[in-house]
């Protein structure tokens, strides 16, 4: 059995608003194991951002509530202390997203940051000793001229190159897990494909585990080995990704891969789900996905189903799924 570095237990953020206190991430629970690359998706309002907030210690702290357990090597982080949290955010645990603007300081070289990164993470390091080893690491990420780039402000790059350097920057103190949140929603697709590449290949090199947050099909696909697949602040499907690309079981993971565009299939209108997720204080009774699925019966409108685990190793949130039924749709 392999020992997960993160094992995320019975996880429920809630925040408290003008209408009340709202749960919008709900009894979570997955695990991700040393080096692996995990993917978390689900369209958009579902609960993955406030997931990996919750991770890294960064909702709000006076406006919301975390319970549950973030064990991350047995330690568990939902009780750390901010000072604790401070060196686990980009010592022990990276985090890039998707709009690399808001965590670039424009004020600053690219240099400056990464050398500042270095030093607080490790104060023996001397200024010319990081910056060696930022010179070292934009080449790491693909970088073209490293030494000149590191004289260089946020705004004189390209999308795609500031998320080079965000990843760079999220690397470079060598993290055991990497949370990306749409690390390439902004970017176009050639660009996209690219940033993906690289952090498959900096997953090999450097065995860092990664948590590869994104609404699109086609990103995890291309980089994630195990997925798990949140609606309305549940995990509703979890498993390897080829099973679940081969043999989805949850109506709401087959419609979410029948809406992925299909090159080789000219269509005239995609497909798509309808409806819409519903919003934290407006959640049905029941199962959360029944007002959409074409398969809901009366159980569904009425009880809301767990993550039970089939013979097939996915695990799967769905009253289509009992003990003597596993095969439906
Ligand atoms: N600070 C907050 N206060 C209240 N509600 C929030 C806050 N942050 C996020 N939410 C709500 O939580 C839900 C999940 O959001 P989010 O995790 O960002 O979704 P995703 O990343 O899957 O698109 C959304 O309905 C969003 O409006
Ligand atoms: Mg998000």
């Amino acid at each position: 059995m392999e020992t997960p570095v993160l094992d995320v237990k019975k996880l429920k953020t809630s925040f408290f608003t003008d209408d009340g206190l709202l749960t919008v991430v709900n009894d979570v629970d997955f695990h991700v194991n040393a080096g692996e690359v995990l993917g978390i998706v689900g369209e958009s309002g579902c609960g993955k951002s406030v997931t990996s907030l919750s991770i890294m210690g960064l909702v709000p702290a006076l406006t919301s509530k975390v319970e549950g357990e973030i064990l991350f090597k047995g330690e568990n982080l939902a009780a750390a202390n901010e000072k604790r949290m401070r060196q686990v955010r980009g010592n022990e645990i990276g985090m890039i997203f998707q709009e690399p603007m808001t965590s670039l300081n424009p004020l600053f070289t690219i240099g400056s940051q990464l050398i500042e990164a270095i030093r607080i993470h490790n104060k023996k390091v001397s200024k010319k000793q990081a910056k060696v080893q930022a010179i070292d690491m934009l080449k790491k990420v693909g970088l073209p001229r490293a030494d000149e780039l590191i004289d260089e402000y946020p705004h004189q790059l390209s999308g795609g190159m500031r998320q080079r350097v965000m990843i760079a920057m999220a690397m470079i103190c060598h993290p055991e897990i990497l949370i990306a949140d749409e690390p390439t929603t902004a970017l176009d697709v050639t660009i996209q494909a690219q940033i993906l590449e690289l952090m498959k290949s900096l997953n090999k090199e450097t065995d860092t585990a990664i948590i590869m947050i994104t609404h699109d099909l086609g990103v995890v696909a291309e980089v994630c080995q195990r997925i798990i697949v949140m609606y309305a602040g549940k995990v509703v499907e979890e498993g390897n990704v080829s099973d679940i690309f081969k043999n989805p079981k949850h109506p709401y993971t087959i419609g979410l891969i029948q809406s992925v565009p299909d090159m080789r299939e000219k269509k005239d209108r995609l497909f798509s789900i309808r409806g819409n997720v519903p919003k934290p204080g407006s959640l049905p009774i029941g199962c959360q996905f029944a007002p959409r699925c074409d398969h809901a019966h009366e159980k569904c409108l009425k009880e809301a189903p767990d993550l039970k685990a089939l013979s097939s190793g996915q695990k799967v949130r769905c009253w289509l799924y009992t003990e003597e039924k596993e095969q439906i749709i």
